[in-house]
Parts: C-alpha cells; structure tokens; sequence
C-alpha cells in the first residue's frame, strides 16, 4: 500500500498571530513521518470557521490528501470552531474515531469529555480533529493510527465496483443540494 498523504492543519488564534509557536503541527508532522505517512500539506489558521472550512474543501477536492488532521479548537472556549468547520464540510460522518478517542482518553485524563472532536469524509479524504496541545494530539493519534491504513484503503475503492454505488448516487442526487 502507498504512504498515507496526509495534510496537517493547526487552529490556533495565537499560533496564527506569531505569539505562540506552534508546537502540535510540527509533532504531528514529526510522528505521521516517523510512521512513513507522507506529510504533503501544512498550515495555521487562526479559530474563525469559514477560513477553516475553506481550507478543508481545498485540501479534501484536491485529491492530493487520504487523510487531514486539524490540531485545536475542540473544547469548549468561544473561538473552538473547528468541530463546526469541519462538520460544515464533510459528506459522510465517522464518528466511530471520535468516539474511540474521547473513550479512551477518558482512562488518561477526565478532561477528555471536553474534547468535541468530530471526523468525517469528504470525497475521498478523511478528516479528523485532534485536540491542541502535542502531547493530547499524539495520545490521540495513537488511538486510532491502527485502523487508519485499512480506513484509507476501503476510501480508495473504486466506487462503480461497490455493492454501494447505487446508494450513493442516489444520495448525492436527493440530498446534493444541501451539501457546501
Ligand atoms: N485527550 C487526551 N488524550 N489527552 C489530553 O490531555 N486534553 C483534553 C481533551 N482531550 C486531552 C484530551 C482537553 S483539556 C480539552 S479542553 C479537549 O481535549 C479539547 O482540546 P482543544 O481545545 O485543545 O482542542
């Protein structure tokens, strides 16, 4: 199987402005390499939702990337958009790894219950939110980094060879309209 392309995508109003260093992309980038995923894409956004959600469609159409990471902007604080940018764009929701994440974060700190992390598809892209700090975006990661060869697998499956394809079709003509 080819390396997983992978886009990292750090929130942060800080970070954006030049007074924080961003330190979650880079760890992000850091072990995605160390795992022979092909990091292709970086950047920082500051919190606002409709830049964020740009971005995404950008990187997800491009059909460069199997999997985006955002980094930030999960909890609770006003300016946490990246949950809402992200659900604003994906066409399909997967919200088995977000589950998996917050589950077994809990047995780690108790804060993960104000994790609000979602993750979902859009065309062939998954993409998945991770919370700000490296140390909470790694231990996430971890999680679910075993089943993320066999999820960008089955996304690259030639969709006309699916028992699926009808299904969708008929999605994307009924419900078409209501997609960004
Ligand atoms: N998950 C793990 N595994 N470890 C952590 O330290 N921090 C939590 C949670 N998830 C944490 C974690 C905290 S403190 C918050 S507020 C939420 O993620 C959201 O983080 P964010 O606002 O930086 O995105």
């Amino acid at each position: 199987m080819p390396a997983i392309r992978v886009g990292i995508l750090t929130l942060s109003d800080r970070s954006f402005r030049n007074e924080r260093p961003d330190l979650s992309g880079p760890a992000l980038v850091e072990h995605c390499q160390k795992i022979g995923w092909s990091v292709s894409k970086t950047a920082i956004l500051p919190d606002d939702l409709a830049p964020i959600s740009s971005l995404l469609i950008d990187w997800a159409d491009s059909n460069e990337l199997d999997l985006i990471l955002t980094t930030g902007g999960t909890g609770f604080a006003p300016r946490d958009n990246t949950p809402e940018a992200t659900l604003a764009v994906i066409h399909r929701a997967a919200p088995g790894l977000a589950e998996a994440m917050r589950s077994a974060s809990l047995t780690i700190t108790p804060h993960a219950m104000l994790s609000r992390a979602a993750a979902g598809i859009r065309n062939r892209t998954l993409i998945i939110n991770l919370p700000g700090s490296p140390r909470a975006a790694i231990e996430n990661l971890l999680i679910i980094q075993p089943v993320l060869p066999h999820a960008v697998q089955l996304l690259q499956e030639d969709a006309a060879s699916e028992a699926g394809h009808a299904f969708q079709d008929k999605k994307k003509s009924e419900y078409g309209h209501l997609q960004p």
